[in-house]
């Protein structure tokens, strides 16, 4: 595919020249359209050199190639980064004063813009109004990262880390394979109270499930996340229900099941919780016994969903995270699973020795639902989240627009 990277006068033009490598690797042509004040941070040897095109940022440059119309015309996607304040100001404002600002006007692709600047800059009303009218035409504009700026001062305003804007442009060349699709993921781990103050936990992250909706999200999905105690921030465009126990996971995940296409339950469920959950805290007794904790078992949701689907055609998906043991191994745990769950695949993936739950990759096997092995997958937790819905989208049952 065919990308411009337009290139704003700010300090992280230098990370750029990341975001630059990474987009070639992934093996698009890209053509660098840095502006004047760029070229003042960076300059065009380093973009000509890396990327094997010309990096001009004239105008009145390559005239006979009518370029300001070319490059734009010519662009499958149109990154602006690091995105300034002015250059916002410009694009918002229709201006064509030099090359980047030219090719923004005549591009019909989709534009991606990542912001960089000072934390002022970035909450003044006028940025504020610039950025929400590129948004409403549809301009995808992420939000800058929270972090160290130039010189002393931190704050909102720092650009986004090459690999995320990778991430998201890389996914904005996908073909929109999900839209019209309502996908339901839930993410992290439940929580059941034994007192006010103490809970039985899991370690789960909630990261793969947060990688799953964001990747839905950029192939057109419409998503609602069931987020289960998890830290990290939503990704943008996603419906967010947050809950705690696995009853109030369970209720979200029904409800917003009724109309769903797919379900996918990401999070790791407590299977027990605590009989009773007094509302005052447990108090030791010095010199005396523990306490005993009575548990019960909890609903296992992801059975009652592939048993009572909201429709015929309702693709559920279930993960498994195991270890190997005395009585089988991983993939002999996940098959067992995968027959017992009745759900239409299983995500199996071994965990243990810091593999799964914290690390930022994970190595998966998906499993149908008589345990037979559909594909496999080892990376970032991103590269596995896009492999899940390539398995789910040929199970998918047609939709309207599809089938008329
Ligand atoms: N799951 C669920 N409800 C539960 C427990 C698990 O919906 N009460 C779902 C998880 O979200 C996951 C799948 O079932 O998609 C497998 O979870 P896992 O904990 O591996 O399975 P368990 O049935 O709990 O089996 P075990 O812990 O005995 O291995």
């Amino acid at each position: 595919m065919r990308v411009v990277l337009g290139v704003g006068g700010g300090i992280a033009a230098y990370k750029a020249v990341l975001l630059l490598r990474l987009l070639r690797e992934a093996g698009h042509s890209v053509r660098v359209v840095p502006t004047a004040a760029a070229l003042r941070f960076v300059g065009r040897p380093t973009w000509e050199a890396l990327s094997g095109e010309p990096a001009t940022a004239d105008l009145f440059d390559d005239v006979d190639q009518v370029a300001h119309v070319e490059v734009g015309r010519s662009a499958d996607l149109v990154i602006v980064a690091p995105a300034t304040a002015d250059l916002l100001a410009r694009a918002s404002s229709g201006r064509a004063d030099d090359l980047l600002t030219a090719t923004l006007l005549v591009a019909t692709c989709p534009v991606l813009m990542a912001p960089a600047m000072h934390t002022q800059m970035w909450q003044h009303p006028a940025t504020v109004a610039n950025v929400a009218l590129l948004r409403a035409r549809g301009v995808h504009v992420l939000d800058p990262a929270d972090g160290r700026l130039t010189g002393a001062d931190s704050g909102p305003g720092r650009l986004p880390e090459p690999e995320v804007i990778a991430t998201t442009a890389l996914g904005l060349l996908r073909p929109h394979d999900l839209a019209g699709r309502h996908v339901v993921i839930s993410a992290g781990g439940t929580r059941e109270p034994v007192d006010p103050v103490r809970f039985l936990g899991n370690r789960s992250s909630g990261r793969q499930g947060l990688a799953l909706a964001s990747t839905a999200a950029v192939r057109g999905a419409r998503v609602t996340l069931v987020a289960a105690n998890v830290e990290a921030p939503a990704p943008s465009g996603v419906e967010v229900v947050r809950v705690q126990t696995a009853e109030q996971l369970r209720e979200a995940v029904l409800a917003a099941a009724k109309d769903a296409d797919v379900v996918v339950m990401a999070a790791a469920v407590a299977d027990f919780r605590p009989a009773a959950a007094p509302t005052a805290k447990i108090k030791k007794d010095p010199g005396g016994a523990a306490p005993v904790i009575e548990l019960v078992q909890n609903p296992d949701i992801l059975t009652e969903l592939a048993a009572h689907r909201s429709s015929a055609g309702q693709v559920v998906v279930g993960f498994a995270a195991e270890t190997g043991d005395a009585s089988g191994s991983v993939l002999e745990h996940g098959r067992t699973k995968a027959v017992r769950k009745g759900a239409d695949l299983l995500v199996v993936n071994a965990v243990g020795d810091g593999r799964g739950f914290e690390a930022p990759t994970n190595e998966v096997t998906v499993l149908d639902g008589s345990g037979r092995v559909v594909t496999t997958a080892a990376g970032s937790k991103q590269l596995v989240a896009d492999v899940v819905w390539d398995t789910v989208l040929p199970r998918l049952a047609p939709t309207c627009a599809a089938s008329s």
